[in-house]
């Protein structure tokens, strides 16, 4: 999909899931006081790993209302300490996609230096309104310094299954392989079978942002009475809400309330941040049947 050639022994690793593989990576490839740039708002387990390796995370923060990185400020985050650099395309929580231009201006800051990139990109299937999902597989000059994510959980709504893997040039690979091989040494092979079947059929990922972004409007339509200000969303099944006009409490008090009272779950937007900002953003997710979604917007109509 992405053009890249790579060897399946020597450059893939199958992993528990997406989350195992960010933590052989990151446990692999980060050293004490090397320094890891880290965009958030940001999924919760990237600093932890990174911190537990004695890495510091170096936080470039997303702002609404585009949450587009500006990239003259986040080279200002690279010092002679940066090992490595940390991105999320589609984005968790903000639903934004990483563009060419995006690619173009990362690869003018990392260019010279020793810097590495991981790039993690679980939700590549779900980019919508004609748009693609931009791999770093698709840079062969920044994948010579890179490892990509995958999570078959995304692709094949299977998060339980714990399936996903890591693509990364041999020699970054073979340093994974060394973490990977005593967490889990390997993943259940039947279930390793079960996915290669599915994979056959090209058609059931490459329908998914068809799938998704039909899901996505519904829940938009629905909600267009609302009193809650929905962000676009490019791409992953979130979608960003601002509750402002609803609420003054935090995040975290709106969204218990949202659940004791109303009966539909989401997510604070202040949890994806190290500092806690609260920028009254709640967190919606949109994989779910038109069913529930109607019901949970008529719900939320009513507030
Ligand atoms: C941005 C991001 N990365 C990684 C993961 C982990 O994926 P997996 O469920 O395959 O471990 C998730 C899961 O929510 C995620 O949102």
């Amino acid at each position: 999909m992405y053009g890249a050639s790579v060897h399946p022994a020597s450059e893939i690793t199958i992993t528990a899931g997406g989350s195992e593989a960010l933590y052989s990576i990151l446990t692999a490839l980060v050293h004490p006081r090397d320094e890891v740039i880290v965009i958030e708002p940001a999924f919760d387990c990237y600093k932890p790993i990174i911190t537990l390796s004695g890495g510091i995370p170096v936080v470039y923060r997303l702002e609404k209302p585009s949450f587009r990185i500006d990239w003259e400020a986040f080279a200002q985050l690279i010092s002679p300490r940066t090992r490595l650099i940390l991105l999320n395309t589609p984005h968790n929580p903000t639903a934004t996609i990483f563009s060419a231009a995006d690619w173009a201006a990362l690869a003018r800051i990392v260019e010279g230096t020793n810097i590495l990139i991981v790039s993690d990109e679980v939700y590549e299937h779900l980019v919508f309104d004609g748009q693609s999902h931009l791999s770093l597989l698709s840079y062969p000059d920044l994948f010579q310094r890179g490892v990509a994510v995958f999570s078959f959980g995304k692709t094949y709504h299977g998060t339980g299954w714990r399936m996903g893997y890591a693509v990364a040039p041999s020699y970054l690979t073979h340093e994974i392989q060394k973490v990977h091989q005593y967490n889990v040494f390997a993943v259940p092979t039947f279930l390793q079978y079960a996915i290669s079947d599915f994979i056959e059929d090209r058609a059931a990922y490459l329908s998914l942002a068809d799938f998704y972004q039909e899901k996505r409007d519904f829940f938009e339509r629905a909600m267009a009475q609302s009193r809650f200000r929905l962000f676009p969303s490019q791409g992953s099944y979130f979608q960003l809400a601002d509750y402002s006009q609803i609420s003054q409490s935090s995040d975290v008090d709106f969204v218990k309330q949202l659940t004791k009272v109303h009966g539909v779950a989401a997510i604070p937007v202040s949890v994806f941040y190290n500092n806690g900002q609260q920028d009254q953003l709640i967190r919606f997710c949109f994989a779910k049947t038109t069913d529930i979604l109607e019901q949970a917007a008529e719900k939320l109509c009513k507030i």
